[in-house]
This record gives C-alpha cells, structure tokens and sequence, in this order.
C-alpha cells in the first residue's frame, strides 16, 4: 500500500452514488441463485466475472438486471444491504445514500414491502453494529414510461417517511429527464429530494434538462457537462455536487483511460465533485478503489482528495449540524 492509498483508506467518507444491486458480488449471485432455486447462466463466480466485458452503459445495464433475479425475499436484500455495508464500513465510509430499483424487482412480482423492509432492516443493522448511517433514494427507471413511475411512487407511499428522495437511472441516451417532469413534480411535492442521472452518456441538454425541468438537488455522473462551457459556469455558480464514478466511467467506455478523466478539470472549474463507486461489484472496486486509481491515474493531491470527501458530506443529504461534525472529521483527518 502506497503511503497516498494509506491516506485515502483512512479518510472518512461519505458515498453517494451506489446502486445497491450493483453491489450483488457473484459469490452473493450464487448463494442467493441456490437459497431461491434459481437458475443463473453461469457455472462459476469465475465465469460471472469474466462475463463483465462491458462496451458501454446497454451492455452493463443486461447483465445487471439479470443478476437482480436472484433477489426475491426480505432476507435477499437484507443481505445485499448489509454485504455492501460492510465493504463500506472496511473503506471508511460513514455515511451512504444508496440507491434502489424497485421495479426491477416489482415487475418480477417482488412485493414493494419485502424489497423496502429488507433494504430498511440492512441498514439499520449498519448503523448499529458498524456505525455506518445512511439514506434511501427510490430511482424510477428511464426505459419505462412515466406512468409507471407514477405507479411505483405510489407503491412506495407506506415507506415515503423512510424514504429520502427519488432519483432516475437506467438506459439514458432516448430517455430525456424531460420525460420525467411530472412525476418529479409530484416527489417534489411530497417533500422528497431530487437527483437524476445526466451526462453520463446522454448529451448536456440532458443536464440542463435535468437542472430546469426536474429541479433536481445533485446530479448524478454529469461528465458530458464538461462539453458546454455555459453548463460549467452555471454548474458552479449553483454549487451543484456531481456524483462521479471514475471507474464505473472506465468500465462503460465513458472514457478510455482514467488519465483522461475528467475530474481534475472538474475540479480546476470549481466543481463540486465527489467520488462514488456506482456498481461496484461490477466495476472491480470500491469507494477507496475509486479515489486510488483516479490519483495514480490523474496525480490528484492529497488536497483534492480531502476536498471531495469534504464535498461528499457537504453534498450529502445529512442535516447542518451533522455536516458540520462530519466535515470537522475530515478536516481533522488531513490535518495530522
Ligand atoms: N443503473 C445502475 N448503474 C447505472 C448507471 N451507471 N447508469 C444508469 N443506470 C444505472
Ligand atoms: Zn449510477
């Protein structure tokens, strides 16, 4: 471990972009493939992770949902949960606002209560016995129309007091957040926080769209944004926090190497960026692993690494004064 890896192991973190079933390892696909009687088309952990060849976002987003298959009861996603929380808590992440996607399971005749009440009892467990807090963001997913979302947000009302915010993900290029508008507008109404996917393949006038028409609170990816030079000024000028995901960018081709990223640009523009693993047990890595290879890759300091951890709790959906405690950590961290 390199003395710059150390320091990023022990720096406390929050994530914020993490799709939690695209935190299922194979070893968990198999387990869970065998608890249910379900069949998976592979014959070995080795064979699923050999299948993660992925030439872009549609190539991923197959795979992923298939493997979500072998998620159907309470206990499934209990464990999905708390496997994940683990892996964080061993980053030092303190807190996590993980994503979910509800009718990838509800389609499959999953109830809503076994995907919620398992997801909510992970979590809980998280907090008191690794001390990791966290919140739920429900994503609709954009290759559906917006009535099902509408659907889904209504099957979600029994948990909405255990629900942060809502979010928006799945293939995104054909699937503008303007298609989105009104269920957003409804979220919105019942107090719910906003995020959406935008620029991670789609086009800037997909993150404008998702700046005026759903009023989103963060934004998730954002890399096409670096292509409209009025989009970085008004992205900065709003303190807007980007959830970016170097390695799920590299595994999807968004960029061809990370040394290219655009982070470091990013952060040269006043950005608020933070760093976030996405889907991680089809990536290759973790939080840490994010903020470790971009460094190598791009020759971040140790300075801007604070600062992201800094953005990460900053742009997280934590009250004031829990921001402030958190930050201070940080602060004090880097300082030693
Ligand atoms: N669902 C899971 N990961 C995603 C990503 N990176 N983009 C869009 N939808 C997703
Ligand atoms: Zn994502």
């Amino acid at each position: 471990m390199t003395d710059l890896d150390a320091f990023i192991a022990g720096l406390p973190k929050a994530e914020l972009h993490l799709h939690i079933e695209g935190s299922l390892e194979p070893e968990l696909m198999f387990e869970l493939a065998q608890r249910n009687g379900v069949s998976i088309p592979f014959d070995s952990v080795e064979a699923v992770r050999a299948a993660y060849d992925f030439s872009n976002l549609q190539d991923f987003l197959d795979i992923y949902y298939a493997g979500a298959n072998v998620l159907l009861t309470e206990r499934d996603f209990e464990d999905l949960a708390f496997a994940y929380f683990q892996r964080a808590a061993a980053d030092n992440v303190r807190h996590a606002e993980i994503f979910f996607d509800p009718q990838t399971h509800t389609d499959r005749g999953v109830s809503m209560a076994a995907v919620m009440e398992g997801l909510l009892r992970g979590m809980e467990r998280a907090e008191a016995e690794l001390g990791v807090t966290s919140k739920l963001i429900l994503c609709f997913l954009r290759h559906l129309d917006e009535e099902a979302a509408f659907v889904t947000l209504t099957a979600a009302a029994p948990w909405l007091d255990r629900i942060e915010g809502v979010g928006l993900d799945s293939s995104e290029v054909g699937h503008p957040p303007s298609k989105f508008e009104r269920v957003f507008a409804r979220a919105r109404e019942l107090g719910l926080k906003l995020v959406a996917h935008a620029g991670e393949e789609g086009p800037p006038a997909y993150v404008h769209e998702a700046l005026d028409l759903l009023h989103i609170d963060r934004m998730d990816h954002g890399n096409r944004s670096m292509e409209d030079e009025g989009l970085i000024e008004r992205l900065a000028a709003e303190q807007m926090t980007l959830t970016v995901c170097p390695l799920s960018n590299l595994k999807l081709c968004v960029v061809h190497d990370l040394k290219d990223h655009p982070v470091p640009e990013m952060l040269r523009r006043g950005l608020h960026v933070t760093l976030n693993s996405d889907d991680p047990a089809y990536f290759g890595g973790y939080v840490n692993a994010n903020y470790a290879e971009l460094a190598k890759a791009t020759g971040l300091t140790r300075d801007q690494l604070t600062q992201m951890a800094i953005n990460s709790f900053e742009g997280s959906f934590l009250s004031d004064a829990d921001k402030a405690a958190r930050i201070a950590e940080v602060r004090a961290y880097a300082a030693q």
